[in-house]
């Protein structure tokens, strides 16, 4: 983090509502290769954002600096008010301590495209898990939470079945339950479908979306056109590190403006087309 950033006044509007998330002028580099130039995003509470664009674009990079698997080099990312891996002292930042990090993580449940569950633990113990080690809840009531939260991933039948036994999409289901054993205040999703066979897909985003119905504020990176169109309140195009697009799903998708947009989105139906055509072949 460097002196040059915007001032720690980006703070909340005083008295105001303040965005759930809040990212300003958000920058990280790798080795010298810039991945994000200068990121802007708000999210509000209850608000579902899409985060759309090719491969490379920065989308994972982004989702793993608001929930600080990296660190930013520039600019500020604020979760419900708190700023994001530092502590401010008039213009000065600290870095947090790794158990203040990690206090501020627990806050947020994320889902991969693998579903990284542990193998030899069943879907319930996998569901227990964070709870019991990270929050100290006893047993009893990580299990019954965990089962309430099983049911409501439609897998209320599997909480002994160990991942091995399970399908993809109710892999991925068990990995969501799992996210929200910790009763995070914000979801991120990193294309939680696109490991999936195309048959699958659909279970999943209906948890996503019973979720979203259900007041949780989610950005969600995915290729899915027809469940950023539905759900999402807000869609975000990335480019090459910047954010090219973003509005309504209805202006972004149904009539972009830039022809980054309108390239990655032709490409993307031209895919669905073909996949399509696989699947009425087969
Ligand atoms: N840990 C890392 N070390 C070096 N380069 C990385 C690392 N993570 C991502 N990158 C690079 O950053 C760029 C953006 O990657 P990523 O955020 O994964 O994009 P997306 O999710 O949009 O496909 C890519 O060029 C990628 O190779
Ligand atoms: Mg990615």
């Amino acid at each position: 983090m460097t002196e040059t950033t915007p001032s720690t006044s980006a703070r909340p509007r005083a008295g105001g509502e303040h965005p759930l998330v809040r990212a300003v002028n958000v920058m990280k580099s790798f080795h010298g290769n810039e991945v994000l130039k200068g990121i802007d995003l708000d999210v509000h509470r209850g608000e579902v954002v899409c985060l759309l664009g090719p491969s490379g674009s920065g989308k994972t990079t982004f989702l793993r600096c608001i929930n600080q698997l990296e660190s930013i080099d520039g600019g500020r990312i604020w979760v419900d008010g708190d700023l994001v891996g530092y502590r401010a002292e008039g213009e000065h930042l600290h870095h947090l301590t790794d158990k203040q990090v990690a206090a501020q993580r627990r806050d947020i449940g994320m889902v991969f495209q693998r579903f990284n569950l542990f193998p030899h633990k069943t879907a319930i113990e996998n569901v227990m898990e964070a709870p019991i080690q990270v929050k100290g809840v006893d047993k009893k009531t990580a299990r019954q939470h965990a089962e309430e939260l099983l049911a409501q991933v439609g897998l209320a039948d599997k909480s002994g079945a160990y991942p091995g036994a399970l399908s993809g999409g109710q892999q991925q289901r068990v990995a969501i339950a799992r996210a929200l054993a910790m009763d995070p205040k914000l979801m991120l999703f990193d294309e939680p479908t696109s490991a999936l066979d195309p048959e699958l897909v659909g279970e999943v985003l209906r948890v996503m979306r019973d979720l979203a119905s259900a007041g949780m504020t989610m950005i969600v990176v995915t290729h899915e056109m027809g469940f950023a169109r539905e759900v999402a309140d807000h869609v975000v195009f990335m480019d090459a590190g910047v954010v090219c697009e973003e509005g309504t799903p209805k202006d972004v998708i149904g009539n972009p403006q830039q022809d980054r947009t309108k390239s990655f989105l032709k490409r993307m139906r031209t895919e669905d087309d073909e996949a399509r055509a696989d699947a009425a072949g087969a």
